[in-house]
């Protein structure tokens, strides 16, 4: 959602940002644009719909002289997507220009006050008001004009301006969004995002909120909210930009689901001990955290909430410790039921979804202690909680989670048996079978992989349906509602996810000669309960894709499709469904001509309430 880029140094900027602005796609965005720092003013380009459109109006301007400049990516909330909407916004003489990623809450406020000075406004965007705000506030010192700039914001913001008289020099600075700086040899880059970086350099720091940063080629300065210079660690990306290219594949999405396997083994290796139990004491998370825990609550959005309810049942199950699981955005508003005697375990890919984020403050302001489940290193939820478990499932581009969604599987499994240790739910040697059974899963998801082309056979026979229902009970209910979700986003297929149990109570109704209908039956628990929910929909004609793991005897008029999955523990069986239902997604998404890696109105990092 929204990606910033800043570039000073030796090299032309304009390639540099171009480049940057690329890697930045991943995150959802509909226009995008560019200022230059030039020997004769500020040139600003903008372009309503992809990079590509701008590169154009970029190489159709000819050479612009420049070593500095910021470059965004656009996702509207305040003003349709529009060449005039885009970023970046320039101050009404062109001498100040600003990028903009989150929302000024405060900006119709300050938008009236501005007109009131005499300020014109050309857009219809909340970040004008900051660009007109930095250029009154600026008198040669871009720190100074920034920390007053923000004295004045509402809301949520990552913010990068360059001036017409400060060559070379970039001022940027951050509240609840994303921002980091890279820092090369002699250049100098701002970025939301790591791999736009990583052109020039694997090392940054990342700007904490309130802090305002001024980069120049040969320095970075840092600056807290009151204008004291402080020092920051740096930090060394600890994985290769191969890893958020293509490598070959169509799509981000389909090399993200092949890499699941390699995702899962990196998310447990370290984390299983000699003596085969979990072992999450580097993260500081051990039997203590759970021996007297009243509740549990899971909170996430989207997979990652899927993603978490099937963390809830391995809790409940193992562990025997009352787990609620909740949508971040509902729980942050709920008044929640939480004190010290709760631990709240967040879950997020990116680490800085907005909802995700206010969940995590709110839980410990209340006092719980968090444990945070993240996949991108440094981020805000990473650094907020108590305690943060990575997924190391490398750079996820495609918007659509596939591979971050199962290496968090992976770590709530550990973190269940941890529990459950603790609670001696389970005997260790049980455990120990357990751990040794999660150790064998990436083996066994390499194995569903090889379902890719059966899943893409089906995609054809249905891609043409507009409606597709998912059912499951058990575990196999809670991995049907991201099977069903990764359909809806792909392919913008209508689908639904059921309890088996709840068909009768209403929705059996929607299913008719032809209907598509994957049925999971993995939950050994629930296995004959769901095959009868399996029949009902057989009788009115459904077409049934029915994927099972177990070493049942299927009847021949129970489906119309089978995908027989190796076998494995019931809570980790969520671990290999999930497969073949990212496969028929992709698929149907590919045969009806989706924009696969980037759906249309989805972002990777939803930074906005
Ligand atoms: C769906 C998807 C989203 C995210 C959700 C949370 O494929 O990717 O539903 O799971 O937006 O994002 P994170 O995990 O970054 O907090």
């Amino acid at each position: 959602m929204c990606g910033i880029v800043g570039y000073t140094g030796g090299k032309q900027a304009a390639p540099v940002l171009l480049k940057g602005l690329y890697t930045l796609e991943y995150r959802g965005y509909d226009s995008a644009g560019l200022s230059l720092q030039t020997a004769g003013g500020i040139v600003t380009i903008k372009a309503k719909g992809r990079v590509e459109e701008l590169e154009k109006r970029v190489n159709a301007a000819g050479r612009i002289e420049s070593n500095c400049g910021i470059g965004h990516t656009r996702w509207a909330t305040h003003g349709a997507p529009s060449d005039r909407n885009s970023h970046p916004h320039n101050s009404m003489d062109g001498s100040v220009s600003l990028v903009h990623n989150g929302i000024i809450e405060n900006y119709l406020e300050l938008k009236t006050e501005l007109q009131a000075e005499g300020y014109v406004f050309k857009s219809d965007t909340d970040t004008e008001v900051v660009a007109h705000l930095f250029s009154k506030y600026y008198h040669g010192d871009g720190v100074a004009a920034m920390l007053d700039v923000a004295r004045r914001l509402r809301g949520g913001y990552a913010l990068a301006v360059v001036t017409a008289d400060r060559p070379g020099e970039l001022i940027c600075t951050r509240r609840d969004n994303p921002l980091i700086v890279g820092l090369g040899e002699g250049e100098n880059m701002i970025a939301s995002d790591i791999p736009a970086i990583m052109a020039i350099t694997r090392d940054f720091i990342v700007v904490g909120d309130g802090e305002v940063v001024r980069v120049t080629p040969e320095s970075v300065e840092v600056y807290d909210k009151d204008g004291v210079r402080i020092e920051k660690e740096v930090q060394t990306v600890n994985w290769d930009i191969q890893g958020a290219m293509k490598g070959g594949y169509d799509h981000f999405m389909i090399k993200e689901i092949m890499e699941q396997p390699k995702a899962v083994r990196d998310s447990i290796a370290s984390r299983i001990s000699a003596d085969g139990l979990p072992d999450l004491m580097s993260e500081g998370v051990g039997a203590e955290l759970f021996a007297d825990v009243r509740n549990i609550h899971i909170i996430a959005c989207g997979s990652a909430y899927y993603a978490g309810l099937a963390g809830k049942v391995a809790f409940e199950r193992l562990a025997k410790i009352p787990v609620m699981a909740n949508v971040a955005s509902e729980f942050r508003y709920s008044d929640p039921i939480v004190d010290s005697h709760d631990v709240c375990v967040v879950i997020s890919q990116s680490g800085e979804t907005a909802d995700t984020v206010a969940a995590l403050r709110e839980a410990k302001a209340r006092g719980a202690t968090t444990v945070a489940i993240v996949n991108v290193l440094a981020s805000t939820a990473a650094r907020e909680a108590d305690h943060v478990i990575y997924t190391w499932a490398g750079p996820e581009i495609a918007v659509a989670t596939t591979k971050a969604y199962s290496a968090q599987l992976a770590v709530l499994y550990l973190l269940a048996l941890t529990a459950a240790g603790a609670r001696g739910t389970l005997t260790p040697d049980e455990i120990r079978y357990y751990c040794r059974e999660l150790r064998d899963l990436p083996d066994k998801i390499e194995k569903t992989l090889a379902f890719g082309p059966e899943l893409k056979r089906l995609a054809e026979l249905y891609c043409a349906c507009d409606d597709t229902y998912f059912i499951g009970r058990g575990i196999d209910y809670m991995a049907v509602q991201e099977g069903s979700l990764k359909l809806k986003e792909i392919a913008y297929v209508h689908s639904e996810a059921y309890a088996g149990g709840e068909l009768k109570h209403g929705p059996i109704s929607l299913i008719v000669d032809g209907t598509p209908v994957v049925a999971l039956a993995c939950d050994p628990e629930l296995y004959e309960k769901q095959i009868s929910n399996i029949k009902t929909v057989k009788a009115r004609g459904g077409r049934v894709i029915l994927i099972t793991n177990g070493e049942y005897a299927i009847d021949p008029d129970l489906c119309d499709h089978l995908i027989k999955l190796p076998p494995c523990p019931w809570f980790m069986t969520a671990s290999l469904s999930v497969v073949p239902m990212q496969f028929l997604a992709y698929y149907v998404g590919v045969l009806r001509g989706c924009d696969i890696d980037k759906p249309r109105n989805l972002a990777k990092s939803v930074t906005v309430e």
